[in-house]
Order: structure tokens, then C-alpha cells, then sequence
């Protein structure tokens, strides 16, 4: 496939295997070893670089980042981060005055990782550094040098242009080219933000032979608004859709603020963890308690359906072979929906449990529940008996208490390294109460202990 792409700003043209990562190139090809790797998996964040698209600049991990994705784009490793004359980003000189280095391992990562929120300005620097680990130095001094640093101009040159290219057959532009393709080759792979399929290829070493990339794709990419509702195109990156969903769904966004990590937010699209069938994605649970509709096309046929009816079985989704997902629509109003992502970690972590509530009560009494969990079912699952146990009673704790006792009816979930059984089962009954609480003003988050 015939790539072109900004690096460190000068253009390169690569005739690249569809599923050669960004990282294998820089480093086997151009020599450019400043990028590291760590993990090859999208977790420690030593191969971040900035990219920078239509949308700006942002930090991505290049083991899972495959070079047809960069067609049309601008990258920056570390070894564009400073100046082409040598100059010290103010980034790398606040990382030395604040010893925010030891071993080195994880810096260039970091750097990247900082250089790109500086360019944006941000200051909510744990967020922005939750998706880069480093074993010897501790987070403190790298927080200092990123505060120290923010006060400072962004140099010019990490403001790239982005380059104009022609079109590639294997990133259709149009909506109508990419679906009549997919109908015409029902087994290729659809690679959207590449944060599960790279895992197949840096991990299971499985080979792709026939794809298409869904990111020069515009509808794909569409957010919509109205009065109403919400559309988010299937590309829809999860960074966009927390931008979007701060105001509207303030509890979705920050269980989306846990996604991951700011690198897999910026890769990772709405329509890839709805279509990969995952039973611990995060979005299904809280898009099935909002009653959203999910949008399908097969050729020039498209179809709705409500999002829970898409997940049948473990593996199995209503989805014919050779059908992508176009789009999801949500309402934009849902005061009484909370989402709580239950993990070992806070941030850059799986949920072993991540359950959605959406009740809604008049004059004291249940008249609508919307429940669904994930990691409790071999699907994302709405929780139809503890939701039949709520309405027409009325919102009181002896209603919960009563209800919370039909979880066991509704799942039957695993045991696995996230979580057993019982304590998932536990949980999803702790959280109905939790929910209650936090709907009678009771504060529930526990992340901020004072004395
Ligand atoms: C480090 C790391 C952390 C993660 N953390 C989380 C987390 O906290 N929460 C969470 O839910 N997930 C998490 N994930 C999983 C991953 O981000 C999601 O599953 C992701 O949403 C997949 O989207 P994608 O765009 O990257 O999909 P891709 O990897 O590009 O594709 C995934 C699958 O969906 C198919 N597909 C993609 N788009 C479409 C479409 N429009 N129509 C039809 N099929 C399509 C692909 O063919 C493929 O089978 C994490 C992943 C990594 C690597
Ligand atoms: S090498 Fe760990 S995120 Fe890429
Ligand atoms: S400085 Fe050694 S891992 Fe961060």
C-alpha cells in the first residue's frame, strides 16, 4: 500500500504492508530508535508519538498503529520533538531541571506524550500521562517538569501542516465506496482504530491479507447534534465522543475519562468497541441504558436496531457478514443515568464490572429503569428482572433491597483474573445501592479520602 506521510517534517512516501506498525518502520527502516518499546500492546505508552490529522495533534502508541492509518497525516517522534537545530523542546528542558529521568526508558514516550499536551495547553496532567509508565523515576518529578513547562510558548515546529494526498483504495473516502467493498469482500478486516486488531498482529501474530481503513472515511467520522439527540459516526474517536458527552452525560465521560489511556482514547473509535462484540467494553453498557439505536449498512441496504438487540451471544452480534456498523444515535437527555466502571486500576485498565443505571421516578414512585451491566455476561446485558423488581414500586431502599436480590436471576457471570464470580455478582448489587445513594445526594466517590 502506497502511504504518504509527514515525518519530523519532511514527507516520505513507503509502499508499506497494510499491517507493518508505525513502530517496526521507524525503527527497523528509518533508524529512528528513540521511540521505544515496551509492552507492543498499547499499555506503557515508551512508543508514543504526536501525530496530527484534520482534527490536530495527538498522542498515539506506534506498536499498534499500522503506517496505511497515516496517510494524509504528520508524525513526530521524539527526534522531532526538538528543535532541527538541536534546540530543547520546553518539555525536555523541565524533564532535566526536574530530574524526570532515570533509567530513560520511558522518556522519549513521555516526551511525546507531553509535547502534545503542552501544544494543546493542557494542565490536567495525570490524564494526560496515564497512558506512559515508568518504573524508576515515580510520577512526581514528571509532573513537576510538565507543570513547569506549561507556561511556555508551543515552538512552531511542532505545529505541522498536514500534507495533501490523493486517495487510496484501501481507505475509502465515501460511505457508498466503503460499503459496497466491505458486501463485495465480506472477510476482509475493517480497521478502525486498530486497539484490538494491532494486538492481533503484535501479539497473536495473525496475518491480515485482505483489509480497509475507516478513517478517511467523513460520515464515519460525523457528530451530529440536535435538541434531541446525538450521532456519532462508527470512526468517532473515543477522545471525541468525551468531548462531546462532558456536558450532556457528564457520568459517561468520566467512566470514558478511564478508557484506556489518553493514547488509546485518541485511537480507539465508538463503532470498534460496539462491533467487536466485546462482553467488558465500556461504551455498550452506558449506549443500552440510554436506549441508544445502533446503525448498520450492507451495500446500499441500512438498518437500525436498538443497541442491546445487537449483542445475541459470547461472539455471536446481529451483524451479516459483510455489514459494518455506520453509526450510533443517543438521547441527549438523561439526567438520572450513571455509569461506574469498576477495575483494579484506575486508569489503563479493563472493567472486571462496569454497570449503567438509567431510572427514572415520579411522585416517589419507579416508572422507567434502565440497567446494563458488562463483565457479567458473556454480552453487554441489560438487567430486565432487576428492572422489573423497580417499576411501579416505589424509590425507597426497601425497593432496592428487594431488587438487588434479582441480579442472581439475570447473570450468571465468570470467574476470570479480573474478577470471581461472586464478587462480580456482589458488586452489581453494591452498585444498585451506591446509585440510589448518589440519586438522594448522597456522595459516593470514594477517589478523594480526607481526614
Ligand atoms: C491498552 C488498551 C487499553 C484498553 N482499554 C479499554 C477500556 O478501558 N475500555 C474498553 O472498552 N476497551 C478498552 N480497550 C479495547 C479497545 O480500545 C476497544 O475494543 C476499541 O474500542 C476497539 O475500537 P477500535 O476502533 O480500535 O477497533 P479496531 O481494533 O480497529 O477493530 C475492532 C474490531 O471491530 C471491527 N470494526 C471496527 N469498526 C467497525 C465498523 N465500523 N463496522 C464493523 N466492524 C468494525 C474490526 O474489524 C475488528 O474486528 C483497550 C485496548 C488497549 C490496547
Ligand atoms: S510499546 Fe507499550 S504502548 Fe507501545
Ligand atoms: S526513567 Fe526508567 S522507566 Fe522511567
Amino acid at each position: 500500500m502506497n502511504v504518504t506521510f509527514l515525518l519530523n517534517g519532511e514527507t516520505v512516501q513507503v509502499e508499506a504492508e497494510p499491517t507493518r506498525t508505525l513502530l517496526d518502520w521507524l525503527r527497523e527502516d528509518r533508524g529512528l530508535c528513540g521511540t521505544k518499546e515496551g509492552c507492543n500492546e498499547g499499555d506503557c505508552g515508551a512508543c508514543t508519538v504526536m501525530v496530527t490529522d484534520a482534527g490536530g495533534a495527538k498522542a498515539l502508541n506506534a506498536c499498534i498503529l499500522f503506517l496505511p492509518q497515516l496517510h494524509g497525516k504528520a508524525v513526530r517522534t521524539v527526534e522531532g520533538i526538538s528543535a532541527p537545530d538541536g534546540a530543547l523542546h520546553p518539555v525536555q528542558q523541565a524533564m532535566i531541571d526536574h530530574h524526570g529521568s532515570q533509567c530513560g526508558f520511558c522518556t522519549p514516550g513521555f516526551i511525546a506524550s507531553m509535547a502534545t499536551g503542552h501544544l494543546h495547553g493542557r494542565t490536567d496532567h495525570d490524564d494526560v500521562l496515564a497512558g506512559n509508565l515508568c518504573r524508576c523515576t515515580g510520577y512526581a518529578p514528571i509532573v513537576r517538569a510538565a507543570q513547569a513547562a506549561q507556561a511556555a510558548p508551543a515552538p512552531a515546529w511542532t505545529k505541522d501542516e498536514i500534507p495533501v494526498v490523493e486517495a487510496v483504495p484501501y481507505a475509502p473516502d465515501t460511505l457508498e465506496d466503503l460499503a459496497d467493498w466491505y458486501a463485495a469482500n465480506p472477510d476482509a478486516t475493517l480497521i478502525a482504530g486498530a486497539t484490538d486488531v494491532g494486538l492481533w498482529v503484535t501479539k497473536q501474530l495473525r496475518a491480515l491479507p485482505q483489509v480497509a481503513f475507516l478513517n478517511r472515511c467523513a460520515p464515519l467520522r460525523d457528530i451530529t447534534e440536535t435538541g434531541d439527540t446525538i450521532h456519532f459516526g462508527a470512526a468517532v474517536t473515543m477522545t471525541n465522543v468525551l468531548e462531546v458527552i462532558r456536558t450532556a452525560h457528564p457520568s459517561y465521560a468520566e467512566m470514558i475519562r478511564r478508557y484506556g489511556s489518553e493514547q488509546v482514547r485518541n485511537a480507539a473509535t465508538v463503532g470498534g468497541n460496539i462491533a467487536n462484540g466485546s462482553p467488558i467494553g465500556d461504551n455498550p453498557p452506558a449506549l443500552i441504558a440510554l436506549g441508544a439505536t445502533l446503525h448498520l449498512r450492507h451495500g446500499g441496504k441500512t438498518r437500525d436496531l436498538p443497541i442491546e438487540d445487537f449483542f445475541i451471544a459470547y461472539g455471536k452480534q446481529d451483524r451479516r457478514s459483510g455489514e459494518l456498523v455506520t453509526g450510533v444515535t443517543l438521547p441527549r437527555h438523561a439526567p438520572a443515568l450513571r455509569c461506574y466502571k469498576i477495575s483494579k486500576r484506575f486508569d489503563q485498565d479493563i472493567s472486571a464490572v462496569c454497570g449503567c443505571f438509567n431510572v427514572t421516578v415520579a411522585d416517589g414512585v419507579v416508572t422507567q429503569a434502565r440497567i446494563a451491566f458488562g463483565g457479567m455476561a458473556g454480552t453487554p446485558h441489560r438487567a430486565y428482572k432487576v428492572e422489573a423488581a423497580l417499576i411501579g414500586q416505589p424509590w425507597t431502599s426497601e425497593t432496592i433491597q428487594e431488587a438487588v436480590t434479582y441480579f442472581v436471576e439475570d447473570y450468571t457471570p465468570m470467574s476470570d483474573m479480573r474478577a470471581s464470580a461472586d464478587y462480580r455478582l456482589e458488586v452489581a448489587q453494591n452498585l444498585l445501592h451506591r446509585y440510589f445513594a448518589e440519586m438522594r445526594g448522597q456522595v459516593t466517590s470514594v477517589l478523594e479520602v480526607t481526614p
